[in-house]
């Protein structure tokens, strides 16, 4: 019943689900339910509630949450930047051309909504279904500058929480470092995909640089949006962005979706961290990766059962490239070496920063899943 589709908005491709929390199952239900629903998620607290809460703050006491403080500053500097800002984009951004993923299906919403309880329900829902589904996308708060690519918006979670056959809808962004900064200018400030083309993409590297070095923006946090995709492991929401690492959503009672704050396993994590993770519904270990432009390129990783990070096995491949997905199998981790290249050199010739190359041959790589443990 709850089972559902999205579309990734970096990989254009269908995920049956995100994730899903249930809570309060009955426990002749759960057993019905898990084989109904055998891929999904569980986080199941039957009518124990005590022995779930245990483990929650088991693990919040595992993992300490990194707090997302970033120190923008105003004043000359911002201002200086800002200034050169807007004289290169009257100069040489064409503001005629049309940002497709602002208009129609994809423009954004403009508010959040708390949570809107109450939710005329056609039909029926069983009291027993007792949880919250939610799903993530761009959704920017504030107008570009200039370009925009519709990986660069802001992430925001919709959820639907069902509880006692009542139904609650809320949306909330995740609250990242760049979104922070850019509430406190009250405008965009931090550099988009969407920006990076041409003669004019290389100026706005430039931007970013000069706001960095002047501390106007502060990138000890990352510059992550929490855009593509959900996961739950180990009693945490995740809101992933693949060149990031997670970010914490914790799930109130009331269906409402607070941001906590960075995840990085206690300082274990620290490269990027794929948006599509593999959780083991058998052994609830999660298999993901980072991918770089510098060495190593790749990197796997594995977070045990007690969600502990093990250490990194790095990878190598001949050059760069974007790796968006990996797959996992009983006994292996398959990786994707495609001839998705990085080459930010490419910028200048007006192409986008990854660039594909049909003339070099796709290359499958298998790893025995155990490797992290030997
Ligand atoms: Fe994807």
């Amino acid at each position: 019943m709850l089972t559902s589709q999205y579309l990734c908005t970096t990989c254009i491709k269908l995920h049956n689900q995100v994730a899903l929390r249930f809570l309060g199952y009955r426990k002749n239900e759960v057993s019905k339910t898990s084989q109904s629903y055998p891929h999904l998620n569980f986080h199941i607290r039957s009518n124990n509630f005590a022995k779930a809460e245990t483990m929650e703050k088991k693990i919040h006491k595992i993992h300490h949450v990194v707090k997302v403080e970033p120190q923008p500053k105003k004043g000359a500097a911002a201002g200086f930047v800002d200034f050169i800002e807007k004289a290169l984009v009257w100069m040489m951004y064409d503001k005629s051309q049309q940002l497709h993923y602002l208009s129609g299906n994809f423009a954004p919403i403009e508010k959040e909504t708390p949570p809107c309880s109450n939710l005329t329900v056609k039909g029926y829902l069983p009291e027993c279904l007792n949880g919250e589904f939610v799903r993530v996308g761009p959704n920017p708060k504030f107008v570009p500058v200039a370009g925009y690519h519709w990986f660069d918006g802001d992430g925001m979670i919709h959820g639907m929480r069902i509880k006692d056959g009542k139904a609650t809808y809320v949306s909330r962004y995740v609250k990242t470092s760049k979104l922070k900064q850019e509430e406190y200018f009250g405008a965009a400030k931090l550099i988009k995909i969407g920006d990076l083309k041409g003669v004019f993409g290389l100026f706005m590297v430039q931007m970013q640089i000069l706001r960095t070095k002047l501390k106007v923006v502060d990138m000890s946090y990352g510059n992550g949006t929490g855009n593509t995709a959900l996961i739950y492991h180990q009693g945490k929401l995740l809101a992933l962005f693949e060149a990031d690492k997670p970010y914490i959503v914790k799930v109130l009672e009331d269906g409402d979706l607070q941001t906590l704050g960075l995840l990085d396993y206690d300082k274990r994590l620290k490269h990027s961290f794929t948006a599509h993770p593999k959780v083991d519904p058998f052994t609830d270990e999660m298999f993901t990766f980072g991918y770089s432009h510098d060495p190593p390129y790749v990197t796997y990783r594995v977070i045990n059962k007690d969600g502990v990070m093990l250490d990194p096995v790095p990878i190598t491949i001949p050059a760069p490239v974007m790796m968006h997905d990996f797959a996992i199998t009983e006994n292996y981790a398959i990786f994707m070496d495609l001839p998705f290249y990085f080459k930010p050199k490419d910028i200048v010739k007006g192409k986008l920063i990854f660039t594909f190359d049909n003339t070099v041959k796709s290359r499958f790589g298998i790893l025995p899943i155990e490797i992290c443990k030997e």
